[in-house]
């Protein structure tokens, strides 16, 4: 089956062409990042806006790269949630109208769902059962994934995410957004150990997570170390990149150890933006083969988000004979455990 994916949750349009036999054939994303920047953050009607401009000159071009038509899709699957209201709108008002017009089916795919899945687009992808690490700037979640649509979310995280935590902490250094990777690259030049970073949550049991206390060590270090200027000398700003990152990375390694054991699994999956960095993919390698487990993450450019990655989910789904009625879905809030597996929601 041959399947259009649209991803317009946040502040990238993203589209791709996944066909179940051949694979991924061809995929593009319009990146909204310098729309935002002066802003130091997402605007949702600046994104919305953006998206209607984008979507459907990225159409035409994602099925001329994958050497089709519009009349050879045979269905079409759109990221209905969660994100930005106005910009789930614009990926499902198209996706909806390019069904009806084509009388093929469309389906609304959970964007977490989406990144979960991601791994699956590379060639060496993992089995299931697996334990998840959803680490985006929305979402820090443990999963328990036993198959499509079979997800037990096993620890969250009570405040920040992940991402979210880097990106306020980068705001604080006055880093350019979106400050996560601009972070890391400079933690990747400072000392881990100068300063002594909280591993916050990891001395109690359990599978849940605490990151804003981390922002609150940080501004702290910065007003201390600042003198008579707004921000600290460069060299410290760089150590405390680094002690940061390395408490995140630190915190979600030892997370995913104790989820692994308690699952009783020996694979691992890391999806979602903050799975791009470098340090967290290393230290859980190193860590995990000592244990004879094994990490799975996807190409960097499916990390993020991404078209191809709701391309495939919503095509999974479509062949076992899912699809939406002919109104546009958009959830802003939805947990992904309530999630069926695709037979059971035909
Ligand atoms: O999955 P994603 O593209 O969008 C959401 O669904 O949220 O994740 C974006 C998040 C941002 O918070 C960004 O700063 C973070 O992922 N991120 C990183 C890195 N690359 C992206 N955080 C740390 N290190 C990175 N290399
Ligand atoms: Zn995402």
């Amino acid at each position: 089956m041959l399947v259009l994916g649209i991803e317009t949750s946040c502040d990238e349009t993203g589209l791709a062409v996944y066909d179940s036999q051949r694979g991924l054939l061809a995929h593009r994303l319009y990146s909204q990042v310098k729309l935002h920047a002066d802003y130091g953050g997402v605007v949702p009607e600046l994104a919305s806006r953006d998206h209607v401009r984008k979507i459907l000159p990225l159409v035409r071009l994602v099925l001329e790269e994958a050497g089709i038509t519009k009349n050879d899709i045979q269905g079409i699957a759109y990221t209905s949630g969660p994100g930005l209201m106005g910009a789930l709108m614009v990926g499902g008002a198209v996706a909806t109208a390019l069904g009806y017009a084509l009388d093929i089916p469309v389906i609304g795919v959970h964007h977490m769902e989406g990144h979960l899945l991601a791994p699956m687009l590379e060639d060496n992808p993992p089995q299931f059962p697996f334990v998840a690490l959803l680490v985006s700037g929305g979402h820090t979640q443990l999963v328990a994934v036993q198959g499509i649509g079979q997800y037990q979310v096993l620890g969250e995280s009570l405040d920040d995410a992940a991402g979210e935590a880097f990106d306020k902490t980068a705001k604080m250094l006055d880093l350019d957004y979106p400050g996560g990777p601009r972070l890391a690259a400079k933690a990747d030049l400072g000392q881990i150990n100068r300063f002594d970073f909280p591993r916050p949550m990891t001395d109690r049991p359990g599978l849940d997570f605490s990151f804003s206390g981390l922002k609150t060590f940080t501004r702290n270090l910065i007003e201390k170390h600042r003198g008579d200027d707004v921000l600290p000398d460069e060299q410290t700003i760089l150590d405390i990149c680094a002690g940061f990152q390395e408490a995140v990375v630190d915190t979600l390694v030892i997370k995913c150890r104790r989820a692994l054991q308690q699952a009783g699994m020996k694979t691992l999956v890391i999806a979602g933006g903050v799975s791009a960095n470098l340090r967290l993919r290393h230290k859980l390698e190193v860590a995990l083969k000592k244990e004879g487990a094994e990490v799975f993450y996807a190409r960097h450019e499916f990390c993020t988000d991404n078209g191809a990655m709701i391309a495939y989910t919503g095509c999974q789904r479509l062949v076992a004979g899912e699809k939406n009625t002919l109104s546009i879905s958009a959830t802003p809030r939805w947990p992904l455990d309530q999630l069926k597996q695709p037979q059971e929601t035909v």
